[in-house]
């Protein structure tokens, strides 16, 4: 089969697949290694998803004068977690944080600045000085567009350090020799169709989430989750992947981010009564609660009747009381946003609002250097040898059950640069790079060449539709075992459709109905392993929200859910949570009832 595809081979130390911050930012550190190194993209660089991370990057800087550090940074994250972060990964994160974001000031990231200069920071949900006490400033924010000022930046840096871009190839499958270690990628250039097999001594997956599992998400359509299918495929288990966040503020309707820095900047929700009601769910932190807990908070207010709306089906957030002149120059992205999809002029008027599939907590189970575990109950801390996850994609863990903003962009520059370190340290010991095998990828071209003339029923868009409604419905902000298990049941029934699907374009060039199908078989592969998480776990925790089993187990389920796929069934075993710290500068957090 594979002869009848043209196949280049490729020969690198390191392969980034994905474009994003993290891809990005380990890429230039590869790079600027010495490292010979290429990044694969199935979207030009400066088009991935972290361009509309909005609020800010999280970093103790103290620039607003409110007393921050790092050590309040940590508690807050682990108390986000609600204690499934892996402490030491957080210290890590959190320690780093301060030069992490001095290092991209240097590097050119345009953030907005303090009167005196400083890099400005504006509060955010769950961040807090002394251990909860009161509300800090400590999101580093170019406006509302952070994300699309860093990306820029860290692709400008990566091209001036010589890292070779592969843009608009879709990574297929990663090729594992038999001892289990990973040897390289397949992938296709959708620009000319010609098919490639990138060898080298590290893989380093940078691929993202997968929102678009669900109907209405903050995410890009181009959010599937890529690396996490490749994973599963490679017989390595992904981790914690119940744990699916939504954001308070999507726009009702739309689905697009209206960033917490709204709220962050003096904004406010109310029901259709007018109350602030956030103020009985989270008395200290009011709006400025975490994420999981408004989200549920505003499900609640609708579910029992006060939405507003002729469906009373949504909440409403209120800006129109901050100075125009605030809006405008902290706030023009989602002014913008506002407008557009719904009509609002936010100077006047509140926005609609609901909770919207914003981010995934699971993902690759890594250590905190950016290396791939294979975890199982014996060997937990397994690694899997010639890979590496970071971003999205990976699950380090410091996020657990709950990230709070701003620590997504951070875990991106914070874990791309670790990984970065690390590989030069993997890549100087060992220094021979087996050659590819003649069977290398021809499993997966064969697999590519049959889709390519599926020639069933079904509609790429239908079945992915069907999915994306079941996961929505049943795998939401509440979840029970009836709803769960009826939507597991649906779940393998389009899954075993995926066998009916036809596609009328065969065409190598830009076939955007195969990436389309491929992308859906990788969703579907996801989708299984999450709604089976969460069935498993019968608890509360962070963003999983159990109706039958409303509160948290720490006895039972203070660990890490460790997933495979065989042959669509999902089997488990877990991982201990990390309760030690990397130094002694600062001690473990112990879990108590979390409340804002
Ligand atoms: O609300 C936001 O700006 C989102 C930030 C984040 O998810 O980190």
């Amino acid at each position: 089969m594979t002869q009848a595809y043209k196949v280049v081979d490729h020969t690198y130390d390191v392969i980034v697949v994905g474009a994003g911050g993290a891809g990005l930012r380990a890429t230039l550190g590869m790079a600027s290694q010495n490292l010979k190194t290429a990044c694969i993209t199935k979207v030009f660089p400066t088009r991935s998803h972290t361009v509309a991370a909005q609020g800010g990057v999280s970093a103790a800087l103290d620039n607003m004068g409110d007393g921050d550090n790092w050590r309040f940074h940590m508690y807050d994250t682990v108390k986000g977690s609600d204690w499934l972060g892996d402490q030491d990964a957080i210290e890590y994160m959190c320690r780093n944080a301060i030069p992490a974001v001095i290092e991209l000031e240097h590097m050119g990231v345009p953030f907005s600045r303090t009167e005196d200069g400083k890099i400005y920071q504006r509060p955010f949900g769950g961040h807090t000085i002394n251990f909860g006490d009161e509300m800090a400033k400590r999101a580093c924010a170019a406006a509302d567009r952070t994300g699309h000022a860093i990306l820029h930046t860290l692709y400008q840096q990566a091209l001036k350090h010589k890292a070779e871009f592969f843009n608009e190839y879709f990574a297929l499958d990663l090729i594992m020799d038999d001892e289990g270690v990973c040897r390289g990628v397949v992938a296709w250039n959708l620009e000319d169709g010609t098919l490639h097999r990138f060898s080298a001594h590290l893989v380093v997956l940078a691929t993202g989430g997968y929102g678009r599992a669900y109907f209405s998400c903050t995410s890009a359509h181009t959010c599937t989750g890529d690396g996490n299918a490749m994973i599963l495929r490679a017989g390595l288990p992904l981790q914690d992947m119940e744990f699916v966040q939504f954001h308070p503020t999507g726009i009702y309707g739309a689905g697009c981010l209206i960033t917490e820095g709204a709220r962050g900047e003096g904004g406010y929700l109310t029901n259709s009564t007018g109350e602030r009601f956030m103020e009985r769910y989270a008395p200290t932190a009011k709006d400025l609660a975490s994420r999981d807990v408004v989200s549920r908070a505003i499900t609640i207010e609708i579910n029992e009747g006060r939405g507003v709306g002729p469906n009373k089906d949504y909440i409403e957030l209120h800006l129109e009381h901050i100075d125009p002149a605030v809006l405008h120059e902290r706030l023009p992205g989602i002014s913008e946003t506002a407008r557009i999809f719904s009509g609002v002029d936010v100077t006047k008027k509140p926005i609609p609002v609901l909770p919207t599939v914003h981010y995934n907590m699971g993902g690759i189970p890594t250590n905190h250097f950016g290396e791939v575990l294979n975890s199982t109950d014996e060997n937990p801390e397994q690694i899997a040898h010639g890979l590496m996850a970071i971003g999205e994609a990976a699950c380090v863990s410091v996020h657990g059950a709950n990230r709070l903003g701003t620590n997504s962009l951070l875990d991106l520059i914070v874990f791309g640069r670790a990984a970065a370190i690390r590989a030069k340290e993997i890549i100087t010991k060992d220094k021979k790079l087996k050659p590819l095998r003649t069977k290398d990828g021809e499993a997966t071209i064969a697999k590519f060449d049959r889709l390519r003339h599926a020639n069933g029923s079904l509609k790429t868009a239908d079945i992915r539709l069907d999915m994306q409604r079941t996961m929505q419905t049943h795998c939401a902000v509440f979840r029970t075992k009836e709803h769960l298990e009826a939507g597991a049941k649906k779940i393998n029934e389009i899954t075993a459709s995926y066998k009916d699907i036809k596609l009328n374009d065969r065409s190598m060039i830009w076939n955007s109905d195969l990436v389309e199908a491929l992308e859906l078989e990788n969703l579907l592969q996801q989708s299984v392993v999450t709604i089976q998480s969460a069935l498993n776990r019968t608890e509360s925790r962070g963003a999983h929200a159990r109706e039958d089993y409303p509160d948290r187990d720490d006895k039972k389920w203070m660990k890490h859910t460790v997933g495979r796929l065989e042959k669509d069934k999902v089997s488990f075993s877990y991982r201990p949570v990390h309760l030690y710290t990397l130094s002694p500068e600062v001690e473990v957090i112990p879990p108590k009832k979390r409340v804002y």
